[in-house]
């Protein structure tokens, strides 16, 4: 009961429907709109000299948001010899978090215009993406008091490029949040976000031992996760392939039962039957699938529509991906950015590439011909079967079913293993526990869209390939980082 009656309460946010509210927005992102960022490493430590690389603006390429001094192998070993887990008092961490979602809220203008640039956020993305990390370091830090468990020491942190601030500052919250030690590396798509928010964190008063940032790619990341001695547990979020890698390696390195708390990739589905209200199913496919271009793990990829309105349906649809209009994310009409990098923008328009050559593409909508953006699109398949990996961008798969194959839906949807986000439109209510009963998904959603999971009443996570648990933004999230005792005779 407590779960879905919190005595804590989510962020407010800002309703971006009220005039005041987006005044406000607009003054206080404006000294940003031009600022040039410098992000380094922060350690506990010095940092060794380390040439600095531009970051640009995905949006539009030829501008340069800022620059990065990424870690080097000897500020990994730097960060690896002066972390110590977090020995505050339960209340001065709670307390120290608090005051973090404050400095928060305060850099909002900041914060959406530095995920605009550098993270093509369109500012509903940017609002909500602050409000989830504003969320965990509350939700966590409201948690403490729960714990009966020690820390375990000093954790790795890794986190992927699509929620920079969110799931970069949600695992290091669950992790000092419990008392351990971090060390915090963002993707390298989006270094300059996250050092931002590790000096918000420390500004609040988190100890420089306890939260160092190093900025960088894979390389970094792999030495953090396959360290013999003074890392105590991973934290990932990413792919599926990133996560096998990772597992791999500590296997190879670390003591038998460190914990890999991994959230990872999906091939998420909806079915859409034949008694759904067509105008408010269309509404959450296109935002299940396009909103972000895309580019959220929780996604729609294949979309079912009973055979029997599929017609009518895909009629509507592509009304409805005609009116989308990708934009430059500083704008305020922007539907959606464009996807983050020059390397996933060819992955990506291959792909639709290739489909269209088979002759499966429905249909193109509207896309910028600047920056790396690319036309939501919707592509034909016989079933999720075919799909040979998750397309992290914003291509719609639409596959068609008879009446009475509901069954055969479900057992296509469970055999590819992953089990992430799951959408159900009908009214009949029946067949909403028949679905739930036999879907395998983290987070299974009904008559609505299927992303955007909510701290706290939406613990969001997934299963099989999709991701170890717990759920984050649930209760069961910060137990991982703790020590379980013993059992009852064993020393
Ligand atoms: P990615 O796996 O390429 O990278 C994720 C992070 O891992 C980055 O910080 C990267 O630098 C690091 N990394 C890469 N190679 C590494 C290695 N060998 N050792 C250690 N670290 C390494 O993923 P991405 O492209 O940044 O993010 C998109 C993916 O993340 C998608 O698959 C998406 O579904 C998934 N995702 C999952 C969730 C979830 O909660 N389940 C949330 C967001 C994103
Ligand atoms: N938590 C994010 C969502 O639900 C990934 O869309």
């Amino acid at each position: 009961a407590a779960l879905f009656a919190p005595e804590r309460v989510n962020s407010r946010g800002w309703d971006l429907s009220e005039p005041r509210h987006l005044a406000q927005i607009e003054a206080a992102r404006a000294p940003f709109a031009q600022h040039v960022y410098h992000a380094a490493p922060l350690l506990a430590g010095s940092a060794a000299p380390q040439e600095a690389r531009p970051v640009h603006d995905p949006a539009a390429p030829d501008l340069v948001v800022g620059d990065v001094r990424e870690a080097s192998p000897a500020d990994a070993e730097t960060a690896l010899a002066g972390a110590a887990p977090w020995d505050a008092a339960p209340k001065e961490r709670a307390m120290i978090l608090e005051r973090a979602a404050d400095l928060f809220e305060e850099h909002h203008g900041e914060i959406f215009a530095l995920l605009a640039r550098e993270a093509g956020k369109t500012l509903p993305d940017a609002v909500g993406e602050l409000r989830e990390a504003v969320d965990f370091l509350r939700y966590y830090a409201s948690r403490i008091d729960a714990l009966d468990a020690p820390a375990r020491g000093v954790f790795t942190c890794i986190s992927p490029w699509n929620f920079p601030l969110a799931i970069f500052t949600g695992q290091i919250a669950g992790a000092l949040a419990a008392g351990n030690g971090v060390i915090a590396k963002p993707a390298g798509q989006t270094p300059l976000i996250g050092h931002l928010a590790a000096g918000l964190m420390l500004r609040a008063g988190v100890p420089g031992t306890a939260l160092q940032f190093l900025p960088g790619g894979g390389e970094i990341g792999a030495i953090l996760t396959r360290e013999k001695r003074r890392i105590a547990g991973v934290a990932f979020t990413g792919s599926t392939r990133t996560a096998r890698h990772i597992q791999r390696s500590m296997a190879e390195a670390m003591a038998p039962g460190t914990p890999l708390i991994a959230e990872t990739g999906g091939l998420n589905a909806m079915i859409v039957d034949s008694t759904a209200l067509l105008e408010q199913a269309v509404r959450d496919v296109v935002i299940s699938a396009f909103q972000s271009a895309g580019q959220r793990c929780s996604a729609l990829r294949c979309l079912y529509v009973q055979e029997d309105i599929a017609e009518e349906f895909l009629t509507m649809l592509r009304g409805a991906v005609d009116s989308l209009r990708p934009a430059h994310p500083w704008r305020l009409s922007s539907d959606s950015g464009p996807l983050i990098d020059a390397a996933a923008h060819e992955a990506i328009a291959d792909y639709v590439e290739g489909a269209a050559a088979q002759g499966r593409v429905l249909h193109r909508g509207h896309a910028p011909a600047e920056g790396y953006f690319l036309a939501p699109t919707i592509v034909s398949i016989p079933g999720i079967e075919a799909l040979e990996r998750e397309v992290f961008g914003p291509v719609l798969h639409v596959a068609r079913f008879a009446s009475g194959k509901i069954d055969a839906v479900i057992d296509a949807v469970n055999a590819t293993g992953y089990g992430l986000t799951f959408g159900l439109h009908t009214r009949i209510d029946a067949r909403v526990q028949h679905v739930v009963d036999r879907v395998t998904a983290g987070n299974l959603y009904v008559n609505r869209n299927q992303i955007g999971a909510i701290v706290g009443s939406q613990p969001f996570g997934g299963e099989g390939l999709s991701g170890t648990g717990p759920k984050a933004g649930g209760p069961d999230y910060m137990a991982r980082f703790t020590r379980p005792p013993a059992p009852d005779g064993v020393q």
